[in-house]
Formats: structure tokens, C-alpha cells, sequence
């Protein structure tokens, strides 16, 4: 069996299609109900739905052999993992943004709000530009609107969010994607398993 940690919401869903497609369904995951783990002994996969910032956990822990995983949670968290493939959807930017009009003002702490603390340290710490960081755990385009902060450092897809609330990209940290993740010490015992799934998966990719 390789156990399969999928990021709850429209990408697990996503990924879940193309797994399914190159061989490696379960059917009872369409069942109604809130059941979080599902197996075809048929095809030897067991899917579970966590929380999409915590498949990296699953993973590294060994409580999944593979996982899907944003290529932001790996840039802020540094999981111990294998990256073995780009599944080249829930595709998104890492962002620098700010209100319309901004302006830095050199010399003092420029206030960054966050949820990916540790990629915007690593960013500011590139520039040599001093940050004061405040951790928020969602919502952070309300910051600059009241003053909480002069940027924020978040994801953007379609860009409406910022739009919306009148605040414009100033710069992109990061180009993201989501990833097949293994665990190190499956990707060693499993490995003729895990490798015939991402040969079928990216074979799949590349018909779609
Ligand atoms: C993400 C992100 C932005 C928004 C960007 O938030 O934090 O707020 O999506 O998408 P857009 O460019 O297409 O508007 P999410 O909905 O995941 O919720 P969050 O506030 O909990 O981060």
C-alpha cells in the first residue's frame, strides 16, 4: 500500500483526478460523508484528506509515504522530503504587496504581515532591508488597508484579492506550484511502488 496524504479542497480534488486517471483510483472518495481515509487494495493506495498546510507533516513524520504539498508550504517550512515531481497546477505567486501609492521609507523597520514568516525574513534578509514581521493567520490584505502594516507578503492567483481592496504587486518572491512529496525512508523501501506512481502521474501530465 503507498499511503497518500491529499491537501483538503479544489487541489486535493485536482490531484486526486489525475492520480486517478493514471491508474491509482479509489472509488468509495466519492462517497458522501466526512470519512478522511479511503483504500482500493486493487490498486494499492490509501488517501487521506489533511489540511493542506500539514501534508508536508504527514509526510516528513512517515504517517504518508507521498504527498501533495504547495510549493509555498516547502519554501516556509524546509520539510525533510524528496520534491519528486511538479504537478504543474495550483499554480500561484508569492507577493510582495501594498497599498496604492507606497512608498518605502528607508531607516526604519519596514512592517511586513505575514503567514510565511520565514519567507519573507529570507527575502528582506536578501535585500539587507530591516522588517518588523506581524503574523497573521489569514486575511492579511486588511493590514496596510488600517495601518497594521506598510506591505504584506502573500499568495496571489488571480490578483482579484488586491484588487479589491486597492492594493498593487510590487514584487514576486516565488513562483508556486504544487508537489509530490515522499517521505525519505518509503521513497528508499517503497521505491519500486512510488516510482512506477510518478512515472504513471507524469505520463498523465503530460496527456492533459
Ligand atoms: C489566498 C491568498 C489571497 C488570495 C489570492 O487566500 O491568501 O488572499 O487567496 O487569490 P487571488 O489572487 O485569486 O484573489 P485564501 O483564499 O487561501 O485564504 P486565506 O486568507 O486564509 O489565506
Amino acid at each position: 500500500m503507498i499511503n497518500i496524504a491529499l491537501p483538503k479542497g479544489r487541489l486535493g480534488d485536482k490531484a486526486y483526478a489525475v492520480f486517478e486517471a493514471a491508474g491509482f483510483g479509489c472509488p468509495s472518495i466519492h462517497a458522501p460523508g466526512r470519512a478522511l481515509v479511503f483504500e482500493n487494495e486493487e490498486t494499492g493506495v490509501r488517501y487521506f484528506w489533511v489540511k493542506p498546510s500539514d501534508v508536508a507533516i504527514y509526510v516528513e513524520r512517515g504517517a504518508a509515504d507521498i504527498g501533495v504539498a504547495g510549493k509555498d508550504i516547502l519554501l516556509e517550512y524546509s520539510p525533510e522530503v524528496y520534491e519528486l515531481l511538479d504537478l504543474q497546477m495550483g499554480r500561484c505567486r508569492m507577493a510582495v504587496a501594498a497599498a496604492a501609492g507606497f512608498t518605502d521609507i528607508q531607516g526604519r523597520a519596514l512592517r511586513v504581515a505575514t503567514k510565511f514568516t520565514n519567507i519573507a525574513q529570507e527575502f528582506y534578509a536578501g535585500k539587507g532591508r530591516e522588517i518588523d514581521i506581524i503574523r497573521l493567520n489569514g486575511s492579511i490584505e486588511l493590514a496596510p488597508l488600517l495601518g497594521l502594516s506598510d506591505v504584506i507578503v502573500d499568495l496571489v492567483e488571480t490578483g482579484s484579492t488586491l484588487r479589491e481592496n486597492n492594493l498593487s504587486e510590487l514584487e514576486t518572491i516565488a513562483h508556486i506550484t504544487a508537489r509530490l512529496v515522499a517521505n525519505k525512508a518509503s521513497y528508499k523501501f517503497k521505491h519500486d511502488e512510488i516510482s512506477k506512481l510518478v512515472s504513471e502521474v507524469e505520463g498523465q501530465l503530460a496527456v492533459t
